[in-house]
């Protein structure tokens, strides 16, 4: 069966100061009515032969995630509660041993919470495309075509065709730096890793055991002393913290021969930055997007976000980001909003 994973355990730093620890971007609502994770659950629902999906997050956002799945009328297949956050290789292992428990040849769906994909049905018709794959043991990635040279996302090197969609990974590289991203975009021969996965669990649980021993043990016993509470579930949180913090790009993708990619044309963004949301949301004639009471004047390129609480006023600028909010006021250029994340840990040093 199918089982949708949910990876909601990231902070959200780089979309400061809207997004705070106790409430990261995940759970806000920054385009349209519903939360990126709310989203998320209702793309999984519409999915043919999907289960209940499995949420992984920090117990922090417990009470969060329950009451927003019950606010768009879907069931909870299991809300994972990490004690710390070690990343989404152990996170991942979590989903992985839960729902072997009852169901041995589970196909894991692993989805971001902070995605968004404008066009569903091309995302469906690559999940179905990638399901025998999967079912052959292969953890299938799903490719982007890059469109210029992030640093932020993992590169994908297609080998040779394994079905009709879908190809061997020949080379995966986690977060290159600048000038390597700049060479495999204009090779064009790399894709972006969406950061979806489908894989069999027990193919994951093998590969991760396999080249991240550590990680793999570490998350086996958290979650064989897990208890269970209410609709939660609680991992040992001993066991869990001996886990490294490992993301499954570096602890499994980069390593395992058994990677397979299906390219996607699905509208899909990561909604990482205020750059990125700029980008996906609806703008004006001279390219800007407000939001609340904003005037502009000779402005463009901007995203100007107002709060209750005031009005906000530009006038002769470009290109900027003015997010406004009770308590913190963020002016940055638009090239510079993933920079957020160091005022974000000026802010923790500062405690
Ligand atoms: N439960 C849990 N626990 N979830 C986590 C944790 C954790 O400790 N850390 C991160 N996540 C969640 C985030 O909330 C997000 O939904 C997802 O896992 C991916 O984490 P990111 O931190 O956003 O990863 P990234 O964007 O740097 O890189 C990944 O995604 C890129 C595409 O968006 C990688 O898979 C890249 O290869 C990929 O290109
Ligand atoms: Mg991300």
């Amino acid at each position: 069966m199918l089982h949708p994973v949910v990876l909601s355990g990231g902070s959200g730093s780089r979309l400061w100061p809207l997004s705070r620890q106790n409430q990261p971007k995940q759970f806000l609502s920054l385009i349209g009515d519903h939360s990126l994770y709310q989203e998320t659950v209702l793309r999984a629902s519409k999915l043919p032969t999907a289960q209940p999906p499995v949420t992984v997050c920090s117990e922090d956002h417990r009470f969060m995630v329950g009451e927003q799945l019950q606010a768009v009328g879907i069931p909870n297949g299991g809300i994972l509660l990490e004690p710390v956050a070690r990343s989404t290789a152990p996170a991942i292992a979590l989903a992985a041993l839960h729902v072997l428990t009852d169901d041995p040849a589970a196909t894991l769906l692993v989805m971001p919470a902070d995605h968004l994909i404008e066009d569903e049905a091309a995302f469906r018709d690559a999940v179905s495309a990638a399901t025998g794959l999967a079912q052959e043991g292969w953890l299938v990635t799903f490719g982007i075509t890059p469109d210029y040279a992030e640093t932020g996302y993992g590169y994908i090197l297609c080998g040779e065709l394994l079905s009709e969609q879908g190809y061997r990974v020949e080379q995966f590289v986690e977060k290159p730096d600048l000038s390597t991203a700049e060479r495999y975009v204009a090779e064009g021969t790399y894709a972006w890793n969406s950061g979806m996965f489908l894989f069999r669990a027990q193919s994951y649980l093998d590969e991760l055991a396999r080249h991240a021993p550590v990680v793999f043990e570490a998350a086996r016993a958290a979650y064989a002393a897990a208890v269970s509470d209410l609709d939660f579930i609680r991992v040992d949180k001993q066991a869990f913290a001996s886990s490294p913090s490992d993301s499954i790009d570096y602890a499994v993708m980069e390593k395992t021969d058994h990677a397979a990619v299906v390219p996607v044309s699905c509208g899909w963004s990561d909604i990482g930055s205020w750059s990125s949301l700029w980008s996906v949301a609806e703008r004006d004639g001279d390219g800007n997007r407000h939001e609340g009471d904003v005037i502009s004047v000779d402005t463009r390129g901007s995203l100007v976000r107002a709060s209750e609480r005031r009005m906000i006023a530009t006038i002769g600028v470009e290109d900027l980001v003015i997010i406004d909010t009770p308590d913190a006021t963020l002016v940055a250029r638009k090239d510079r909003v993933q920079d957020v994340k160091t005022v974000v840990e000026h802010l923790k040093a500062a405690g």
